[in-house]
């Protein structure tokens, strides 16, 4: 193998917060942030659904807003502040959006329900989503294949317009 090759394949150091804690971490140049969350550092509360960007099941955030971590490399990760769904509640105290999703019954098999929660404290941050219909839009890259969907909408609908009054940047029920 050549010194380029090796290179190419060679663990990379990157460095990032995780949840509120500092994190420095050796990463295939290949592996996903998905892989690294499930498979490296066990958070397994960010689902695999298609694995190619189409289901939204696997949505965290960077920087506060959302993201598909099966489409997004490790290594562009470096410097970046990550919250996944482990990270939204304070403590004890949940997060008033997954607060909202047990109080309307938003899920069913609840396998989309971390990503549909990341990706609705996401879309509050950005402030965009007014109404029913701009919620369906702007949630509609999540897909619930138990049709969950009003129930979704109602909790969403519920936190937005507290959340878009003080954005939560990095979660953890700020
Ligand atoms: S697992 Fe990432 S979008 Fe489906
Ligand atoms: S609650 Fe089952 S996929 Fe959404």
């Amino acid at each position: 193998m050549s010194a380029t090759n090796q290179q190419a394949f060679a663990e990379h150091t990157i460095a990032l917060t995780l949840n509120g804690q500092t994190r420095q971490l050796e990463v295939q140049p290949w592996t996903t942030l998905l892989d690294l969350l499930r498979d490296q550092l066990d958070l397994v509360g960010t689902k695999k659904g298609c694995d190619h960007g189409q289901c939204g099941a696997c949505t965290v955030l960077r920087d506060g807003k959302r993201i598909n971590a099966c489409l997004t490399l490790a290594v562009m990760c470096d410097g970046a502040e990550l919250t996944t769904v482990e990270g939204l509640a304070s403590g004890d105290v949940l997060h008033p959006m997954q607060q909202a999703f047990i109080k309307h019954d938003a899920f069913q098999c609840g396998y989309c329900t971390p990503g549909q929660i990341c990706s609705a404290v996401g879309l509050a941050n950005e402030g965009r989503a007014r109404t029913d219909d701009e919620i369906k839009e702007l949630m509609s890259g999540n897909l619930c294949r138990c049709g969950a969907y009003s129930n979704i909408r109602a909790a969403v609908e519920e936190v937005l317009p507290q959340m878009s009054a003080a954005p939560d940047q990095g979660g953890r029920g700020q």
